[in-house]
């Protein structure tokens, strides 16, 4: 038998951009709930800034780019993008403004309706988040957020109605953005305040525990409503490596991996991996867990994985880490080149952590994250952004070698096509797009959408399948 390898794009290669819909639609109108992004006062890594909007002072997502009014012209530059796929979320709580309502909010319903038709009409294909950190606000007043089982159901019943809306629109699903930064911000992604004198890691353990049985649910509900759709996690997945090659920095640094990919383990395996038995002892967390809620995570585990992938950072022996939204922070690593937001641009990191994920999972990936945020100059009307282009030839030529070596790819979705609002800085200024948007800090602009000099050159990237990129 002849072994050959896949040495080129496949031809159903699903290539798109990805927006959330808290960072893009504003529209806080027509129904529309609070959800957890937007009562972040300063940025999702801030938790002391979380708290209701105030009343007539500018809060940048209330206004995002407009994409919930412009949404067809932005579809309609996503077309001529040869866009095969575009992912963004449906904002929960334009759907259940507060998460607990017994009926589904028509007007939010019919909006997505509407996007979703639009994106067809292109030939585009949803790809859609569930919850992009956009648990309603209400939830986490009344509730605690997801360290209350209740969560469950109400996020069941969520997916019930949007599964039945958009069966015959949507077949690609993912269920909660970045799950598994709820061990580094957990406030973000689960709504999760810390009280006094907690035991932090049993809130944060308890929280995801019910966020697993709630995604094996809705995975549940999808096959029956939706038998033809496959449905994700979503993880946030940028890399770490030892700063040198002390046996202590390489075991920490592997042990910090460990914990990330912890959520994985659980949503795609189907079971507890026996490394977090250790770390619960030790920290004392008891976990309450039902049987019924093992039988359900091994019986419904999602069926390809998606992440974010901006940068690689390294780990120096006994030091804490944290992180931002890019991924956890270290020491600078001398090998790299840093954006002008400090994250490092690492392209073999890309090749390393698809190969990495291939190898442990064995299952479909899509990097659904993954570009250059930075300050781009409009000259005479034109933004010439060659470092953008940069950054995504050299991780587009790593994802190339990545297919070589055997790693099974169903897309990329580059983040931030038109730009969006910064979720780390809670402003316009650190800029993905390929499309630019006439908008500053303060919300002024007026709000025309300009095609960047990369906008030509990714369109022909998806016309030539990535031949062009040699
Ligand atoms: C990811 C989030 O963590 O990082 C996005 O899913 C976010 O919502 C992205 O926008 C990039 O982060 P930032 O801070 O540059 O917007």
């Amino acid at each position: 038998m002849k072994h050959t390898y896949q040495d080129k794009f496949p031809e159903n290669f699903l290539w798109g951009g990805a927006i959330s819909a808290n960072q893009a639609e504003g529209g806080w109108v027509d129904g529309k709930g609070l959800d957890l992004a937007s009562c972040f006062l300063k940025g999702l890594t801030d938790a002391g800034s979380f708290g209701k909007p105030e009343e007539g002072k500018y809060h940048p997502l209330e206004k995002g780019i407009d994409f919930y009014h412009r949404f067809k012209e932005d579809v309609k530059l996503f077309g001529e993008l040869g866009f095969k796929i575009f992912r963004t979320s449906i904002n929960w709580s334009r759907i259940f403004p507060n998460g607990d309502d017994d009926q589904p909010n028509e007007k939010g319903l019919q909006f997505y309706d509407e996007l979703f038709d639009e994106l067809l009409k292109y030939g585009i294909q949803p790809l859609v988040t569930i919850s992009h950190y956009e648990t309603p606000y209400h939830l986490v007043e009344k509730y605690d957020s997801w360290r209350n089982r209740k969560l469950i159901s109400f996020f069941e019943r969520y997916c019930e109605v949007i599964f039945n809306r958009y069966k015959d629109k949507v077949k690609y699903w993912l269920t909660f953005n970045e799950i598994n930064n709820m061990r580094r911000n957990p406030f973000y992604v689960g709504g999760i305040l810390y009280k006094e004198n907690e035991n932090r890691m049993q809130a944060i353990y308890q929280a995801s525990h019910h966020m697993f049985v709630a995604n094996a649910r809705a995975i549940k509900l999808c096959r029956q409503i939706i038998p033809d759709a496959k449905i994700g996690c979503m993880m946030s997945l940028s890399n770490i490596y030892p700063n040198n090659c002390d046996p202590v920095a390489v075991f920490e640094t592997q042990d910090i991996r460990r914990r990330a990919l912890f959520f994985p383990d659980v949503m795609i395996r189907g079971y507890y991996p026996t490394y977090i038995y250790r770390l619960w002892e030790e920290h004392d967390c008891h976990i309450e867990m039902l049987d019924e809620d093992l039988e359900l995570i091994k019986t419904y585990t999602n069926d390809f994985l998606a992440f974010s992938y901006y940068r690689t950072t390294t780990h120096e022996a006994g030091q804490p880490y944290f992180g931002d939204t890019g991924g956890d922070i270290g020491t600078p690593n001398p090998y790299l080149e840093t954006s002008e937001f400090g994250w490092q641009i690492d392209p073999i990191g890309f090749r390393y952590t698809l190969n990495e994920l291939w190898d442990r999972y064995q299952i479909p990936l899509i990097p659904v994250e993954n570009g250059l945020g930075a300050k781009d100059n409009v000259v005479d009307g034109q933004i010439q952004d060659d470092y953008r282009i940069e950054y995504l030839r050299q991780h587009l030529l790593a994802l190339k070698e990545a297919i070589k070596d055997g790693v099974s790819i169903m897309g990329y979705t580059y983040w931030g096509p038109i730009d969006i609002i910064s979720a780390g800085h809670l402003d316009i200024e650190k800029r993905y797009g390929f499309i630019h948007v006439d908008l500053d800090n303060k919300g002024n602009g007026t709000l025309k959408r300009t095609k960047k000099k990369s906008f030509y050159w990714y369109q022909n990237v998806i016309k030539t399948n990535g031949e062009c990129l040699k």
